[in-house]
């Protein structure tokens, strides 16, 4: 490492100096804060060790002055003797780790080696951006239906900006799709977009997956593991079925949200981070709060501006558009070559009502891109039972295809779909058995 020390006590500086070139280190010295200032505008250093009491400028304004030449250094202040308001104020204004003087060798040496991993993952960081870019470059966003372009419009003004979005929509109609092309089209476009789900891990696991931990913090942490609100620093973070957050994490998440500031398991060293916050959830969370399961106030941290995206059966407009897009993505995979889609089996696809919305439509022309052997899709290749069922059109089959919807809609909640219906519980249950209705997952 190129460390630049900063002392006005010569003996302290040599004895500082001495140590670390003794570590392999490259050491430049300097005996007050406008020297150092000097030095830092000839080269740069990945760290600066700063005295706090110096004639003329002292430790933390030369340091604040370093971070405007080269904000990437890394500060270390020494405080004397009964000046913790000073180390405070010094941790505040971004200085990575303080000791007090006389200085233990063992300790600083300790803080540098972290200052080098994290340094390390930086670098890595770096790296796998400039990979990201080449490996993805603008993907399709299929939007022709006005409710969509209204949609991408909204997404081009909030992406400007740094304001938290919360996305809402059903599943599969392109949350995460959507979470990615706001970070896509914003100013950290350049730095990661970190998605995470929170219904996908265990309580405890989900809080290290955040926050991280330090090695030792239980039982078989043997190396430290850098959480997602520190891999996503200055890019996205993405809180992916935030519905499903646990009670207790919602009260941790909402502290750190307060001023984007958080320690690792087994740490109580503050990582202050820059992170813009995407959320989504398929839930409904007012309804979750009125049951106590979901806070309000986190509620309202999230909801700076929220995003609702539209059933695929609220803008037919897309299905064909989709159908083609996912066709042609299809066949390239699979090298083959299928011209297009038949009339007929177009009207199936847009008359049919998607209750998985853009997800189920993939799935669907993924199959009949494998199974078809013609030059065109045809209906044989879209088997959509349901919409077929209702095609027949007498009214009990209407009535079994609405009670369907209807289910579908409440999450099989069988007293929520009876008092939408206007039915009672048991006439409810007693036409799942008749119409034979199963739930589909
Ligand atoms: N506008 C679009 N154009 C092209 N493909 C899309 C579009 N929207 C979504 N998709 C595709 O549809 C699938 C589902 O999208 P996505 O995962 O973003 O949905 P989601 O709302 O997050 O779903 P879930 O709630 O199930 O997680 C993905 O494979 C995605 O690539
Ligand atoms: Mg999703």
């Amino acid at each position: 490492m190129n460390i630049l020390v900063v002392d006005d006590e010569p003996a302290q500086r040599d004895l500082l100096a001495g140590y670390l070139k003794k570590q392999g280190h490259s050491v430049k010295t300097a005996g007050n804060g406008d020297e150092a200032i000097r030095l830092n505008s000839e080269d740069t250093f990945d760290l600066a060790i700063l005295d706090l009491k110096m004639p003329g400028l002292d430790g933390v304004e030369t340091m604040a002055r370093m971070k405007k030449i080269d904000p990437t250094t890394y500060f270390i202040i020494l405080t004397g003797y009964g000046t913790v308001e000073s180390a405070v104020r010094a941790m505040k204004l971004g200085a990575y780790d303080y000791l007090n003087k006389p200085i233990n060798l063992d300790e600083l040496e300790i803080i540098i080696n972290r200052i080098g991993e994290e340094k390390g993952l930086h670098q890595e960081l770096d790296l796998l951006r400039s990979e990201l870019n080449e490996f993805f470059p603008v993907e399709s966003f299929v939007a022709e239906s006005d409710e969509m372009k209204e949609i991408l419009k909204i997404v081009n003004r909030v992406a400007k900006s740094n304001a938290t979005v919360l996305l809402l929509g059903e599943s599969g109609t392109g949350k995460e799709m959507i979470a990615r092309l706001i970070h896509r089209l914003s100013p950290r476009r350049e730095r990661r977009f970190i998605p995470i789900s929170c219904a996908a891990l265990p309580e405890t696991l989900l809080e290290s997956e955040l926050f991280g931990y330090e090695r030792g913090a239980f039982t078989g942490a043997e190396k430290r593991h850098y959480g997602k609100f520190e891999l996503a620093h200055q890019g996205t973070l993405f809180l992916d079925e935030i519905g499903d957050l646990p009670l207790s994490t919602q009260v941790k998440l909402l502290r750190v949200l307060q001023d984007f500031t958080f320690e690792r398991l087994g740490s109580n060293r503050p990582i202050k981070v820059d992170v813009r916050l995407l959320s989504a959830t398929n839930q409904n969370l007012q309804k979750k709060i009125a049951q106590g399961k979901f806070r309000e106030d986190l509620y309202y941290r999230l909801n700076v501006i929220s995003i609702e995206i539209p059933p695929l059966r609220e803008r037919r407009g897309d299905i064909q558009p989709l159908a083609e897009y996912f066709l042609k993505k299809f066949c390239q995979r699979s090298h083959k070559e299928i011209k297009g889609i038949t009339p007929e089996a177009l009207k199936r696809l847009v008359r049919y009502d998607w209750p998985g919305n853009i997800r189920e439509l993939e799935n669907v022309m993924e199959r009949a891109v494998v199974l078809c052997t013609g030059g065109y899709i045809t209906e044989k290749e879209i088997p959509l039972e349901w919409h077929t069922e209702q095609e027949s059109g007498s009214l009990a089959q209407m009535e079994k295809s609405h009670i369907e919807r209807v289910l579908r809609k409440t999450g099989w909640n069988l007293s929520e779909s009876a008092r939408i219906l206007g039915i009672h519980r048991n006439t409810l249950r007693a036409k799942i058995k008749e119409y034979k209705i199963k739930k589909k997952v």
